[in-house]
């Protein structure tokens, strides 16, 4: 049978479940023809002159970004492509990004639409450098009714609110996962086509699991329950979970989390005590928020270990949050250890 490539998907979606209106349709296809010309871009790395810090002949004066983080070229780049891909379709009233202290007015010249667009426009960029999948993560709100200018407290609603979610993985091949709110699907890139296609339907995260996901050098800093519960999985077969656990970091969250899609885990980025300003390393918004919605969709969990990933209230566009997600039972566990 042929394969559906992402736009008769869509319009299936559309016209079958009534549950992708057309503008919506047009903000995805947007969004992953920029993913599209972001790839081409990762693909070419040295060959183009994009490895590297941003503004910086190697002189260490690279640019910084609202984070404090140095911004590579590709960060730059990526981030770029995603705001003129998405300023004159009509189909958003504004964006933000990792990239931008704050949202992204759409050009006055241009028609506004009724979404709100947040995006990581190059998640794992410590990555880039060493050939090493990097990827775009994005997360779709409606624009709070009546408002015209959205500001940040516009965009500042709980996950539950999201339309949709999706990410990119720029791997040995380009996929593109995505949620609608109505199970997760994944579209690989036909290169030769210039077509995503779907590959995977429905995707199910097993609730049972014997691998695990987490930047183990931040030991020292966690909390006793985040101390115990991974103590309880090193321990293996004699331990009390009487069964050996394997471990995988990549350090790029979007190939971590496809890992944890395609054969189930557990990914964890709990807080710490190493930087007692941050809440966590990573940013609520547009990394945890579109993660828990496709991995929940997926029939997976996603906590702070407290609460509900997507329960929680937002406080700031680059707020930071512990993280929690993958196989459901490892996910509630870890959670019940942080009730205890
Ligand atoms: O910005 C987030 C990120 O790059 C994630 O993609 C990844 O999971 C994490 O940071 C890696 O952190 P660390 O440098 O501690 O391994």
């Amino acid at each position: 049978m042929k394969k559906a490539t992402l736009t008769r998907f869509l319009i299936d979606e559309q016209y079958n479940h009534q549950s992708v209106p057309a503008d919506l349709r047009l903000l995805i296809e947007v969004v992953s023809r920029a993913i599209k010309a972001i790839s081409i871009n990762v693909g070419k790395g040295a060959l183009a002159g994009l490895l590297g810090e941003h503004g910086s002949a190697g002189s260490g004066d690279a640019s910084i970004n609202v984070q404090g983080e140095a911004q590579k070229k590709l960060d730059v780049i990526a981030n770029e492509i995603l705001l003129e891909a998405n300023e004159w379709g009509g189909h958003l009233a504004a964006m933000a990004s990792e990239e931008m202290e704050g949202p992204h007015a759409i050009p006055h010249r241009y028609p506004k639409g009724e979404y709100l667009l947040l995006f990581d426009p190059l998640d794992g960029s410590s990555n880039i450098d060493v050939n090493v999948s990097v990827g775009t993560i994005f997360s779709v709100l409606k624009c709070p009714e009546g408002v015209t200018q959205p500001t940040e407290k516009d965009f500042l609603q709980p996950g539950n609110k999201q339309v949709c979610a999706g990410f990119a993985v720029f791997g040995p091949s380009t996929v593109l996962v995505l949620t609608l709110g109505n199970g997760v699907h994944a579209f690989t890139l036909d290169r030769e086509l210039g077509s995503f296609v779907l590959t995977q339907e429905n995707i199910r995260i097993p609730e049972e699991t014997k691998e695990f996901a987490i930047n183990m050098s931040n030991m020292r800093f966690w909390e006793p329950p985040m101390k115990r519960y991974i103590d309880e999985l090193l321990a293996g077969k004699t331990g009390p979970r009487g069964k050996d656990f394997n471990m995988r970091w990549v350090a790029s969250m979007v190939a971590d989390v496809f890992r944890i899609l395609a054969r189930g885990g557990i990914f964890m980025y709990p807080r710490d005590t190493k930087d007692p300003g941050k809440a966590g390393r990573l940013r609520l918004m547009y990394e945890a928020n579109p993660m828990a919605f496709i991995v929940e969709q997926a029939g997976g969990a996603a906590s702070t270990g407290h609460e509900r990933i997507l329960d929680v209230q937002p406080t700031g566009l680059h707020q930071r949050i512990a993280v929690m997600l993958g196989s459901k039972n490892e996910v509630e566990r870890v959670a019940l250890y942080h009730q205890e």
